[in-house]
């Protein structure tokens, strides 16, 4: 107690006010940028930019709701069972700070204490590819969600190999996916001369049964370098297939994206092949057919026998339509260990992609590899394509169904289990701002001294508990000293020295409440 009313005296009262509520400027806005913006950005697949203070206040009831529920920011695989690189993930610290900040009524708090507005782009990370393939002005047409297919050509004479590719979004704000495909058959090509327009419909795959995935693009994903001496194998001849998702609300819109590769004729490459190891055929299926009667919710299992050799899995991503509602796959080594894979408690069709293991993860030799897929053909699905359900069985159409779980491996080459996916092969994302993410709440109830004030040469911060980062402004704004993510300090001292005389600011946060206090130094 005694402690407590020595703290009230150091503070003053516009501090307490203040100190009551996470705001955009010291908090929300990082939030956002590290994690949100990417797409919601004027020319973002986000339907509302949320790049400034203004534009988020108008949505941060429905940012609260979307951050709550985790539907946003969009990863349906569920981090406990298997973490991947680049992860899309809020903390629950996150989450709590931005209910904190609605609840409050969304201030703004400091505008100058805001990070930088990051701004985005269109430049490309394959800046001079050894092929660029385009697909033609598309206007879009149609109603609802549309997945059109695009035939291209990258006029291999000789077999090659794919080193890196980047797929890039002709109109940002309408393509929701793209899943490339490699095709030796006619198949593709014939759907494309059968549709006036460029390209084909299809929902599922390709349409043509020899297609084989390459690799897949969602919002915010950037290029991909395949780990070195790694590459995806593409016969002369082949054609490429982009499949491309426009959302609802598409049509009249232009799009023209095309795809950067690198490629090598070097024959020292090891292939990396996306193999659908689960899927709905025999033998992999143990209770097919595929087939969900209509009003049933139904189950069923699916396994593969992994070859006589180690293999190195550098990426997992399942694929199935509009009834299926959860996908889930491990794997049983010959000793009886379990290697999580991955688990999709709630599969939603419309954020589908390939998701790459932090480390390429080594499968022991002759393991099992389990899958369960669940569908829901009932009307409680309210994705169900059939009102009243109807039989859905496999096939290619919106009204039919798939279970695909595509693995991207290799043989196991020494080695292999050291790669850092994050690092080694996708380019960092934005991440050019603080904030606090530590446990909340100790500031009201301890004590903190901050001597001397004004002060020379050198500032000491003393207090009880955890504290999670400091920083100092000057009064333009600008930071001129920050100590950030130390949760265990519990004094520390600020060296004054070099500062120019003047008035500061002093804040210090503990992952949900900041204050701020002046500090003057002269010299
Ligand atoms: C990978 C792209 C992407 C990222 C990252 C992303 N969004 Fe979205 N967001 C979308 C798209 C596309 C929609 C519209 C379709 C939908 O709801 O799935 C949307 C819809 C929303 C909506 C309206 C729908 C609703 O549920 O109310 C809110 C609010 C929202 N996003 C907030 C956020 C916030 C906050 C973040 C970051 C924490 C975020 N989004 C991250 C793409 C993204």
């Amino acid at each position: 107690m005694k402690k407590y009313l020595l703290f009230l005296s150091f503070l003053s009262l516009s501090f307490l006010a203040s100190s009551q509520s996470a705001t955009w400027s010291d908090n929300i806005a990082c939030i956002m940028y590290t994690n949100c913006t990417k797409c919601h950005n004027p020319n973002g697949v986000g339907p509302f930019s949320l790049l400034t203070y203004s534009d988020a206040i108008f949505q941060s009831g429905a940012i609260k709701s979307a951050t709550q529920s985790k539907h946003m920011p969009p990863w349906p695989a569920d981090k406990n069972y298997r973490s991947f690189a680049h992860e899309r993930l809020l903390s629950q610290e996150e989450i709590d700070l931005i209910a904190n900040w609605v609840d409050n009524g969304a201030p703004e708090g400091v505008a100058s204490h805001a990070p930088t507005i990051p701004v985005y782009n269109t430049s490309e990370e394959i800046t001079s590819p050894d092929i660029k393939v385009q697909i033609p002005n598309y206007t879009v047409a149609g109603v609802g969600d549309i997945y059109r297919c695009f035939v291209l050509n990258p006029g291999l004479s000789v077999d090659q190999f794919i080193t890196a590719l980047e797929m890039v979004p002709g109109n940002r704000s309408i393509v929701h996916h793209v899943l490339l495909y490699a095709d030796t058959s006619n198949v593709p090509l014939a759907l494309d001369s059968a549709d006036s327009s460029p390209g084909y419909l299809s929902f599922g795959g390709t349409g043509s049964s020899s297609s084989t995935l390459i690799s897949g693009w969602v919002p915010g994903s950037g290029a991909y370098f395949y780990p070195s001496g790694m590459g995806t194998f593409l016969p002369a001849n082949v054609k490429l297939i982009a499949q491309i998702h426009y959302p609802q609300g598409s049509a009249g819109q232009i799009d023209s994206t095309h795809i950067n590769l690198k490629l090598t004729t070097s024959p020292f490459i090891r292939n990396v092949v996306m193999g659908a190891a689960l899927n709905h055929s025999f033998p992999s299926i143990l209770d097919g057919p595929l087939a969900i009667p209509p009003n049933q919710i139904k189950t069923f299992h699916f396994i593969y026998n992994s070859p006589v050799v180690d293999v190195t899995v550098l990426s997992v991503a399942p694929h199935m339509h509009l009834v299926g509602v959860s996908v889930k796959a491990y794997a049983v080594t010959p000793i009886g260990d379990t290697i999580p894979l991955i688990d999709i408690p709630k599969w939603d069709f419309h954020w589908q992609g390939a998701y790459l293991f932090r480390k390429p993860l080594r499968l022991p030799a002759n393991s099992t590899v389990y899958g369960t897929a669940t569908y829901d053909n009932t009307t409680a699905n309210p994705n169900n394509p059939n009102s009243p359900p109807q039989w859905v069985t496999a096939g290619e159409a919106t009204t039919d169904e798939m279970m695909l779980i595509y693995f991207g491996a290799l043989a196991y080459f020494p080695g292999d289990d050291n790669i850092i996916i994050d690092t080694t092969t996708v380019k960092a994302t934005y991440n050019d701002c603080e904030y606090s993410t530590a446990v909340k709440g100790f500031i009201n109830s301890e004590v903190i001294s901050i001597y001397p004030n004004p002060v020379n040469n050198m500032l000491f911060v003393e207090y009880d508990g955890l504290l999670f980062d400091a920083k100092l402004y000057n009064s333009n704004g600008e930071m001129v000293w920050a100590k950030n993510h130390t949760l265990s300090f519990s004094n520390f001292s600020i060296p004054t020295t070099d500062i120019n005389s003047g008035q500061y600011i002093l804040v210090l946060t503990d992952g949900a409440q900041s204050i701020s206090k002046k500090v003057v130094i002269f010299h």
